[in-house]
């Protein structure tokens, strides 16, 4: 496994990681760091992956300067790593909502987690971010995601998932792909609220969509949101 780095926004690194045996044409696993006064990771990786994905890191900034570790949800490929972040960044905590904080995270992280309420924002010195609940989309009761103001990039977690190991950025459709990517793990929790939710990230009028598996874009990232909304919607009123 190799571990690469691209800027696909100012200063915003996807970090990614791609394993062929993980699914049918392979999957990649991306991290996403931003390099601001007070850096913040979104995403850890799983445990096992630590040494690839902070070495990869080390080379922007020196993680002992990581100062927040953030995630989408409580899962081994979004934070599986987060205690040994916390061990090689002695200033960083994890900032997470409060409900996955109460749940979860007070009880998992070896220092308190930060708390945040939904929209609550993040000052990181040269970028700004916003913590938006999201529970149970794309899945977790505790979900959430993260939008960068100065930007625009909207930290999609698990949401637009597709296979394969395409370029940091495309123009390329990802919609198509990520309903494809649908029918083989069926990892969205259908419900109504799936539709209205992701709806509600249109209206931040993100230009980057950052993706956690397959290729970010910063082709037409509203339409995309609004296409996915759409067939979800169908999905949810078809089961
Ligand atoms: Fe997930
Ligand atoms: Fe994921």
């Amino acid at each position: 496994m190799q571990t690469s780095a691209h800027e696909i926004a100012d200063r915003i690194y996807r970090i990614s990681t791609f394993v062929p045996e993980a699914a049918p044409g392979g999957f990649t696993f991306n991290q996403f760091l931003i390099d601001a006064d007070a850096p913040l990771l979104f995403h850890t990786g799983p445990r096992r992956m630590f040494p690839l994905v902070s070495q990869t890191i080390a080379r922007i900034v020196p993680l002992e300067r990581l100062r927040w570790i953030a995630f989408g949800h409580l899962e081994s490929d979004e934070c599986g790593a987060m205690n040994e972040f916390l061990a090689a960044a002695p200033q960083a905590e994890v900032a997470h909502g409060a409900l996955g904080c109460m749940v979860s995270l007070d009880d998992l992280c070896d220092r308190p987690p930060r708390k945040l309420n939904d929209g609550e924002i993040i000052e990181l010195g040269g970028k700004r971010v916003r913590h938006i609940d999201t529970p149970h989309v794309p899945h977790n009761w505790e979900a959430r995601l993260l939008f960068e103001e100065t930007t625009k990039t909207l930290f999609c977690g698990d949401l637009f998932t597709h296979l394969g190991n395409g370029p940091a950025l495309t123009d390329s459709d990802i919609v198509g792909p990520a309903l494809a990517a649908e029918e083989i793990f069926h990892a969205t929790v259908l419900s109504p609220a799936v539709a209205t939710t992701i709806r509600r990230l249109a209206k931040l009028e993100p230009e980057t969509l950052a993706l956690m598996h397959g290729s970010s874009t910063q082709t037409r990232s509203v339409e995309c949101l609004a296409s996915l909304a759409d067939a979800f919607d169908l999905k949810s009123y078809q089961r």
